[in-house]
C-alpha cells in the first residue's frame, strides 16, 4: 500500500528516522579503549529517564520479559515468598515467570481492568509478620487493559505496614513515555524494554537497580549465569560488557537518551496524557467503554477498547489492517475479541494519532460497530487542538 503503514500497537513502536540512522553502522571492538566512553554515555543517562539518582542502571541483549528474571534471579533466594497483584496477562506473566524460578507467589486477584489495590497490599504485608514476603511484584502499566497503578501509593502502604520487602516494578510500557519517579516512590528495581518508549526495535533489556537491591546482589544464593549483575556491574565499571552488547542497538538508544532528555522527561508525559485524552475523549464519542474501569487508572501510553456485546474484536483489528494499513493490538487472553488496543506511546504526536482514530472510525464501521465517522477523530481534535 502507498503512503504510511500505522504501527499503532503498544510496542513495538515506530522507530524515528533518526533513531534508525543511529543504528545503521558497521560494527565495531567493544573491547577497543575508546569504547568505555560511549557505554558510559549511555549508562550515566539511563537513570535520568526514570529520576533515578541513587542505584544503577543495566542493559542486557534481552528483552522486558528477560528482566523479570534477571530482577528476581538478583534479590530473591531460592523459593523465595513474593506478593503479587494480578490484573491482566502482563502482571499475570510477571507471576508465571516467578513461579517458573521457584519461587513462591501470593496472588492478589483484581478484576481485568481493575488496578493493583494499595489497601490490599498493605493488608497482605501486615499479616506477614515474620517478614517471609521478600518482595512485591507490580506491573506499573498493564499492556493488556491499558490501566495504570499508582506505583507511589503501593510504596506508602509497604511503608504503613512497616515491611522490609523489596518493591520489583514492570515498568515495560511506562518507562519513557509515563512518569517514572525511581527515587521518590521508592523502586528497588524497574524493568523494561527498548521497543516501546525508547521507540528502539526489540532486543535490549533495561534494568534499574537501587542500592537496596544491589546490596541484596551480592549476598543472594540463587544460581544465575547470563543475568549476573555481579559480572555486568564489574564489566560496566570498566566501560565494558561481559559478553557481545547488541551494538546497533546501543548505538539507538544512546540518541534515543538523547532525544528524550533534550524533549525533557516532564514534557515526555505530559505529551502522553495530552494525546491519551483526544484518544479517550474519541472513545466516549464513539459511544464506547475502556476497559480501564475509572479513569484516574486509565493509561496514557495505550487505550484497550471494549467493542460492544456480540462484536468481535478481531473483525475490527483485521479490518484496520487489511483494508487501511493500521496494525491495532489485539485482546490477550481472557480479552480476547473483547478487545482492540491504541498504542499511543512512542514516537508520537496529535496529527499521526488523528490520522490512527480516523482508520479505527473506519474499521469499527466496516465491521458493523456503526459509529459516525469523524466524530470520535473531531472530539479528539477538540481536545489537541491549541487555543492559548
Ligand atoms: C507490561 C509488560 N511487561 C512485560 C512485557 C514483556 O516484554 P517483552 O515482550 O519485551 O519481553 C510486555 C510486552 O509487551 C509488557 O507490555
Amino acid at each position: 500500500m502507498a503512503g504510511r503503514h500505522f504501527l499503532q500497537i503498544p510496542g513495538p513502536t515506530p522507530v524515528p528516522d533518526r533513531l534508525q540512522r543511529a543504528m545503521h553502522r558497521q560494527m565495531e571492538d567493544h573491547r577497543s579503549s575508546t569504547f568505555p566512553a560511549f557505554t558510559r554515555s549511555i549508562l550515566s543517562r539511563l537513570p535520568q529517564v526514570v529520576h533515578q539518582t541513587r542505584g544503577e542502571a543495566f542493559v542486557f541483549p534481552a528483552t522486558g520479559s528477560a528482566m523479570w528474571e534477571a530482577a528476581l534471579v538478583n534479590t530473591i533466594n531460592p523459593g523465595g515468598r513474593l506478593l503479587a497483584p494480578r490484573f491482566g496477562q502482563f502482571s499475570h506473566l510477571f507471576i508465571q515467570t516467578a513461579r517458573n524460578l521457584g519461587y513462591q507467589v501470593d496472588v492478589l486477584e483484581e478484576p481485568w481492568g481493575e488496578a493493583a489495590d494499595p489497601a490490599r497490599i498493605e493488608a497482605a504485608l501486615v499479616a506477614d509478620r515474620g517478614h517471609e514476603i521478600q518482595a512485591v511484584l507490580l506491573v506499573h502499566n498493564e499492556t493488556a487493559t491499558g490501566v495504570t497503578c499508582n506505583v507511589e501509593a503501593v510504596r506508602a502502604a509497604m511503608d504503613r505496614a512497616g515491611h522490609p520487602a523489596l518493591l520489583l516494578v514492570d515498568g515495560v510500557s511506562s518507562i519513557a513515555s509515563l512518569d517514572f519517579q525511581f527515587d521518590r516512590w521508592g523502586v528497588d528495581a524497574a524493568i523494561t524494554g527498548s521497543q516501546k518508549g525508547f521507540m528502539l526495535p526489540a532486543g535490549l533489556g533495561i534494568l534499574y537497580l537501587s542500592e537496596k537491591a544491589l546490596a541484596r546482589v551480592d549476598q543472594c544464593t540463587m544460581p544465575r549465569a547470563y543475568f549476573d549483575i555481579r559480572a555486568m556491574r564489574a564489566n560496566n565499571a570498566q566501560g565494558y560488557f561481559p559478553s557481545t552488547p547488541a551494538l546497533s542497538l546501543l548505538y539507538g538508544l544512546d540518541e534515543a537518551l538523547t532525544m528524550l532528555l533534550d524533549e525533557g522527561m516532564d514534557n515526555v508525559a505530559a505529551r502522553h496524557a495530552r494525546l491519551a485524552s483526544g484518544v479517550r475523549a474519541a472513545v466516549h464519542a464513539w459511544g464506547l467503554r475502556s476497559c480501564a474501569r475509572r479513569p484516574e487508572i486509565a493509561s496514557n501510553s495505550l487505550t484497550a477498547v471494549l467493542v460492544p456485546e456480540g462484536q468481535d474484536a478481531r473483525r475490527v483489528i483485521d479490518l484496520a489492517f487489511t483494508r487501511y494499513d493500521i496494525a491495532l493490538g489485539s485482546g490477550l487472553a481472557e480479552l480476547a475479541g473483547k478487545v482492540f488496543r491504541i498504542g499511543h506511546l512512542g514516537d508520537m504526536n496529535a496529527l499521526t494519532l488523528a490520522g490512527a482514530l480516523a482508520g479505527v472510525e473506519m474499521a469499527l464501521c466496516d465491521a458493523g460497530i456503526e459509529v459516525p465517522l469523524g466524530k470520535g477523530v473531531g472530539a479528539a481534535l477538540a481536545e489537541w487542538r491549541v487555543t492559548a
